[in-house]
């Protein structure tokens, strides 16, 4: 029997998985690391902490599992990191990563004077989170250590080029890094120029499902794996996530409650939303998605439950969860889309001396609902309302969480089988860059399972309605209140 191994590498940890044919998963192992926050602002890990811990972790994955039946490897990973290499593949600085709001006056530098030609080169405007921006900033404030970088990637392929010593990425992950053409899948010559790199700095391009080379002979031997194991191109984690939920055609829908809380919306082709708030990425399957990403989901909750209370209990946290009037807006790290704004701070709204612990937890989750729910209206999908929302991500657990995100989009959540996303997706591209399945379609045809369908609670419909539409008016409200300020 064949298997597969996906590799998700995230932002406080790095998950594997050993998958068969059929989806079955035989093995899973995690290792947990953290972010340094050296300034607000700032986001940071060591490219090196994530090969140490992915290697950790494979390492536990395949205790007790027959290695010779490993064919394939590929992955998932934390988009738009600046990862630089010089001339001996030396780490030159941190990576910088999609949560890291210091490349403010080059966002400012690209929007507005570089301006819409960049939505006409890339399909995007620019945000902190983007590759690009943090190469101006770079070259800006480090330009001593610019001038070492011969290699640029994405945190993925740093694993890619650690793995199989080939320099690649692949199209999902390039669409956010805002020096690529996302219509036509290939790097935008001009926007290099105007990130002042040279197309030799960068890894070539494949199709997610594509075959980018096999394992090292140190990697193979260091885990035991046979020579011949494939290394397949991968994607970034949202598009990974969007394979292992099977979000595969136009209009499907998969949010994503990790560190970060996406709304991936597939398209068949190309498409920029009116305001141009939402990302317009390629995704895995050969075609496009719109994706809303807000900078904090799942972080949020574990901010207030481990941060502020000092408790780790979900379970007892869940059980607590109570109805209130507590509106919370979750932009605990500035926020992406909608506002755009590297300022914006979270807020607790309409709590009283009688204000309880359980109405405080709720009011997140809704919170953050709201706030992926605020990019979904940005896509102003036309015509008929999407039949079923996917889920995947830690937050996902919640039972609770996944009630409020039914009544809060008012469209049934459709909980699969197997919920793990980007590792998944992972491992199912492996399937199909080593001709295990003849396509994507197939392969998610045969593994891809609804366990059951969360409906929307009708009488929650119309207090959401009239929360969100309170929500939608605190951030503009607080803004002029900070403006007022200044
Ligand atoms: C997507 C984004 C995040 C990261 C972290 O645009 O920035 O979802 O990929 O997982």
């Amino acid at each position: 029997m064949n298997t597969y191994i996906g590799i998700d590498l995230g932002t406080s940890g790095v998950k594997t998985i050993l998958v068969d044919k059929s989806g079955n998963i035989l093995s899973q192992a995690t290792e947990t690391y953290d972010c340094v926050h050296l300034k607000d602002d700032y986001s940071e890990q060591n490219p090196n902490i994530w090969f140490e811990n992915t290697i950790k972790c494979l390492k536990k994955l395949l205790i007790n599992q027959d290695k010779n039946s490993v064919k394939a490897i590929s992955f998932g990973g934390q988009m738009h990191g600046l990862v630089t290499l010089g001339e001996n593949d030396e780490i030159i600085r941190p990576a910088i990563l999609w949560n890291d709001g210091r490349s403010v006056k080059e966002v400012e530098y690209l929007n507005n004077i570089i301006g819409k030609k960049i939505t006409d080169l890339t399909g995007n405007i620019a945000f902190a989170g983007f590759t690009a921006p943090k190469i101006l900033w770079m070259r800006e404030n480090e330009p001593d250590l610019f001038k070492k970088v011969k290699k640029i990637m994405l945190p993925k392929d740093y694993l890619i080029y650690k793995f199989s010593n080939v320099f690649a990425s692949d199209v999902s992950d390039a669409s956010g890094t805002l020096y690529f053409d996302v219509k036509n899948r290939c790097y935008s010559s001009e926007m290099l120029e105007i990130c002042g790199i040279d197309i030799n700095m960068l890894p070539k391009i494949y199709e997610s499902y594509e075959v980018i080379g096999s394992l090292s002979k140190e990697i193979y031997e260091l885990l035991g794996l046979n020579q011949d194991v494939k290394i397949i191109a991968g994607a970034g984690d949202n598009a990974a996530a969007a394979i292992g939920t099977g979000t595969i055609h136009d209009g499907d829908i998969n949010i994503s409650l990790g560190t970060s809380g996406t709304i991936f919306i597939a398209t068949k082709n190309f498409s920029v939303d009116s305001k141009n708030a939402l990302h317009s990425f390629c995704d895995s399957t050969g075609h496009y998605h719109l994706m809303g990403c807000i900078l904090s989901a799942a972080s949020c909750r574990s901010w207030w439950l481990e941060e502020i209370l000092k408790d780790n209990d979900y379970q007892e946290d869940e059980n607590s969860l109570k109805d209130s009037e507590v509106i919370f807006l979750p932009y605990l790290m500035g926020e992406r889309c909608q506002h755009n704004d590297v300022n914006a701070r979270g807020a607790f709204i309409n709590l009283s001396l009688n204000t309880k612990r359980g109405e405080i937890s709720k009011a997140i989750l809704e919170g953050v609902a709201f706030a992926l729910k605020d990019c979904f209206d940005a896509a102003s999908l036309s015509g008929t309302k999407p039949s079923s929302i996917s889920l995947c991500g830690g937050g996902a657990r919640s039972e609770t969480w996944k009630q409020i995100i039914a009544d809060v989009f008012d469209i049934p959540v459709k909980i699969l089988k197997t919920n793990q996303g980007p590792s998944y997706g992972a491992a199912i591209l492996a399937m199909v860059g080593s001709k295990e399945y003849d396509s994507l379609e197939d392969a998610i045809k045969s593994i891809i399972k609804t366990d059951r369908v969360i409906l929307p609670n009708k009488n929650h419909l119309e207090y959401y309605k009239r929360k969100y539409s309170i929500y939608k008016k605190l951030y503009p409200a607080l803004k002029e209140l900070e403006n007022n300020n200044k």
